[in-house]
C-alpha cells in the first residue's frame, strides 16, 4: 500500500492532526503502557476552549484498580497535561472541565500565519494525507439502451465529488464507468431492430441509422419480448449467438453501444464529468476462467445445476453461473473485483449505487474474501456508497411530465439552467445594466448545473431526497445559488478595495483578527482540512457542503459586524475575505461547481 502523494508541499495538516500528535506524545510519556490513541475533537462550547482531548475518562476506566493507578480521571488528565510538549499551536494553559476533559485554545498567530501561507502557496497545500494511494471508484454506470435515470444521475454526481476530493488529497484515482453493456437486453434489441428495419433481417450489418432512438426501440422490443412467445425465443437465440461471438451480432452490439455512448458522453460533457468507460463486456473473457478456478478450489459449488458461492451468515449464495450456463451481474462483479485488485493494484475500491444494491455488494465482498481475492486483513478497503431514491414534491418517485418512468436528465438540466437565465436577466434589467448574453449563458450554466448537483450532495446520501426546482434555485438557505452569490459578493468587496494583487498583499500584510467574529471565521477556515478528511473517510459529500454553508454563514456574521473597505484593519480583513473566497472556490471545485464572480 502506497501513500498518496500530493505534488505540492503541505503547509498544514490540520489543527486536529497537529493536536493529536502532541497528545499522542503526552500519552506516550505519561502512560507508556497504555498505547492510547489520542481522542481530539473540536469543542462544541467555544467558551471553554477550541479543541478538547477526551482520553482521560476511558483511560482511567482501564487503569482503575491496578497498582499505582491515578485516583480519578482528573488525575489522569492532569498527568497528560503535565506531559504535553510545548508548541506554538496552543495558546495559554490547557484547562480541565467536567470529569477530565482537557480543553485547549488555538493560537491566533499560529492560525494567522497558516492562513497567510495558504494564500501565498494555494489551498492544495492544505490537502490532507491519505493512508492509501490507488483508488478505483466505480460510479455512474448506466445501462446501454435502457434509460439513464435519476439514480444514475445521483451516482454520477456523488461519485464525481468523491473522486475529486480523493484526487485533491493526492490519490491516484481510476474513475470507472461500469456500463451495463452486456446482457439479455441485447438479444431482444438486436432481434427487434433486425426484424423491423426497412430491409428486414437481410444479410447486411445493422448500421448506425438502424439504431435510431434507442429508448423507443428498447421499449418496443420489451413489449414484444413480454407478449410474443416466438419473439422471445428468437431473442434468446440472438443472445446466445452474441455471447458465442457471432461477428454479425457483435457488429450490431457495437453499433448500439456506440449510439448509447454518444448520449451518455453528451451528458458527462455538459456536467464536466470525467469518467472512463469500462463496461461489463470488458470482463467477459475473464468470467469462465474465474468460475472454473473457483470450482477447482472448492470455493464455489454446484447447486441445482447452477454454480454458487455459499457465504456464512448469508441466507442466499452468490450465483456465479446460471443453470443454463450463462454468467450474470454477480459473476462480472467478482471478475471486476479481482481485476481491480490484481491488475489495477487498488488500495481502496468504492462502488456508488443506489442503497438497494447493498446486499449484492455485501455478498460480493464476502465471497471475494472467501475466494482469497480480498485478503483476510480486509485489504484493499472495499466501500459501497449507497444512496436513497429521488422523490418529487408529492413524496413519490419522480416522474416526467408525460408520466414516463423517470425524468429525462437532459430536460432536468435544461430547466434548471433556463430558470437561472431568466432570474439573471431580470436582475440585470432591474439594475438597469446591460444584458450580455454570453455572460448569461455562462452564469446560468454554472448556477443551474451547480444547483442540481448541490441539491443532491447536501443531503445525507442515505436518505431519499425531494427534487424541487423552487427549493434548489432559492436565493436563501443551503443552496448552490445562495453560495455562488455569497462568493460573488466577497469577490465584489475585494474588487471594491482596489488593492491590486491580493497575493502581493499577503506577502506584505498580516492577518490580525481581533473581533470575535473574525476569529470564528479564521478558525473555520483552518478547519477545511478536517472537513475534507471527514468527507473521504466517511464518503459523505454532505460533510463538505455543511462545511461550505457554515463558512458562508460565518463570513456573513463577520461582515455584518466588521467593516472591511475603508477600515483601519482593511488589509488584514481583506486577506480574511480572500481566504474565505479561496476556500469557497476550493469547495466548489471539489463539488464540481463553477464559481461566479459577479452577482
Ligand atoms: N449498471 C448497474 C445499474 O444500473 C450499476 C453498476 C454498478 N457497478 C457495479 N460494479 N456493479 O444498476
Amino acid at each position: 500500500t502506497g501513500v498518496a502523494r500530493n505534488t505540492s508541499t503541505r503547509t498544514m495538516t490540520s489543527i486536529k492532526q497537529e493536536l493529536s500528535a502532541l497528545f499522542k506524545a503526552a500519552l506516550q510519556q505519561a502512560f507508556p503502557d497504555a498505547n492510547e490513541v489520542p481522542l481530539v475533537e473540536p469543542t462544541n462550547q467555544p467558551k471553554f476552549g477550541d479543541y478538547q482531548c477526551n482520553n482521560a475518562m476511558s483511560l482511567f476506566g482501564r487503569m482503575k484498580g491496578k497498582e499505582g493507578a491515578p485516583k480519578n480521571p482528573r488525575a489522569v488528565a492532569e498527568a497528560i497535561v503535565a506531559a504535553l510538549p510545548s508548541s506554538d499551536i496552543i495558546t495559554g494553559k490547557p484547562t480541565l472541565a467536567g470529569p477530565g476533559f482537557i480543553n485547549v485554545r488555538i493560537s491566533t498567530e499560529w492560525m494567522s500565519e497558516h492562513v497567510r501561507t495558504m494564500l501565498i502557496k494555494g489551498p492544495q497545500t492544505w490537502a490532507p494525507t491519505l493512508p492509501y494511494s490507488r483508488v478505483v471508484i466505480d460510479f455512474s454506470s448506466p445501462n446501454v439502451a435502457k434509460e439513464m435515470h435519476v439514480g444514475h444521475l445521483r451516482s454520477t454526481i456523488i461519485g464525481d465529488t468523491l473522486a475529486r476530493t480523493l484526487e485533491f488529497c493526492g490519490a491516484d484515482v481510476l474513475r470507472l464507468n461500469h456500463v451495463g453493456d452486456w446482457g439479455t437486453q441485447f438479444g431482444m434489441l438486436i432481434q427487434h431492430i433486425a426484424e423491423t428495419r426497412p430491409g428486414g433481417l437481410g444479410g447486411d450489418e445493422i448500421t448506425t441509422e438502424d439504431v435510431g432512438d434507442l429508448q423507443v426501440l428498447y421499449k418496443a422490443s420489451k413489449v414484444r419480448f413480454d407478449e410474443d412467445e416466438a419473439f422471445k425465443q428468437r431473442a434468446r437465440e440472438a443472445v446466445k449467438a452474441l455471447q458465442g461471438g457471432d461477428p454479425q451480432m457483435l457488429a450490431a452490439w457495437s453499433r448500439i453501444c456506440e449510439a448509447s455512448r454518444r448520449e451518455f458522453q453528451a451528458l458527462y460533457d455538459r456536467m464536466g464529468i470525467r469518467i472512463q468507460e469500462r463496461g461489463e463486456s470488458f470482463y467477459n473473457p475473464l468470467l469462465k476462467p474465474l468460475v472454473d478456478e473457483l470450482m477447482e478450489k472448492g470455493v464455489a459449488e454446484e447447486s441445482e445445476g447452477a454454480k454458487v458461492i455459499h457465504v456464512e451468515g448469508f441466507p442466499n449464495p452468490l450465483m456465479i453461473q446460471k443453470s443454463d450456463g450463462g454468467f450474470g451481474y454477480a459473476t462480472t462483479d467478482m471478475a471486476a473485483l479481482r481485476q481491480r485488485i490484481h491488475e489495477e493494484k487498488a488500495d481502496r475500491i468504492i462502488y456508488v449505487t443506489d442503497a438497494g444494491q447493498w446486499p449484492h455488494f455485501d455478498l460480493v465482498f464476502h465471497a471475494g474474501r472467501k475466494a482469497g481475492i480480498v485478503s483476510e486483513s480486509g485489504a484493499p478497503q472495499l466501500d459501497h456508497v449507497g444512496f436513497g431514491v429521488v422523490l418529487g414534491m408529492d413524496g413519490k418517485r419522480i416522474k416526467t411530465r408525460s408520466g414516463g418512468p423517470s425524468v429525462r436528465l437532459v430536460e432536468l438540466l435544461d430547466e434548471a439552467k433556463g430558470r437561472c437565465a431568466e432570474t439573471i436577466r431580470e436582475r440585470r434589467k432591474e439594475a438597469g445594466e446591460e444584458v450580455d448574453e454570453a455572460e448569461i449563458e455562462a452564469s446560468s450554466t454554472a448556477m443551474g448545473y451547480g444547483a442540481v448537483k448541490y441539491a443532491d450532495l447536501k443531503n445525507n446520501r442515505n436518505t431519499n431526497y425531494k427534487f424541487s426546482f423552487d427549493e434548489m434555485l432559492s436565493l436563501q438557505g443551503n443552496t448552490a445559488v445562495y453560495l455562488l452569490y455569497a462568493h460573488a459578493r466577497i469577490a465584489a468587496i475585494i474588487r471594491k478595495a482596489n488593492r491590486g494583487d491580493i497575493l502581493e498583499l499577503a506577502k506584505t500584510a498580516k492577518l490580525e483578527p481581533q473581533h470575535e467574529k473574525e476569529l470564528a471565521l479564521m478558525m473555520h477556515i483552518c478547519r477545511f482540512p478536517e472537513a475534507v478528511t471527514q468527507t473521504v473517510t466517511e464518503l459523505m459529500p454532505n460533510r463538505l457542503t455543511d462545511y461550505l454553508y457554515d463558512l458562508s454563514d460565518k463570513f456573513n456574521s463577520f461582515y455584518v459586524e466588521c467593516k472591511v473597505v475603508g477600515s483601519e484593519q482593511e488589509a488584514s480583513r481583506l486577506l480574511l475575505c480572500e481566504a474565505t473566497a479561496v476556500i469557497m472556490r476550493q469547495c466548489f471545485s471539489l463539488l464540481g461547481i463553477t464559481p461566479l464572480y459577479r452577482i
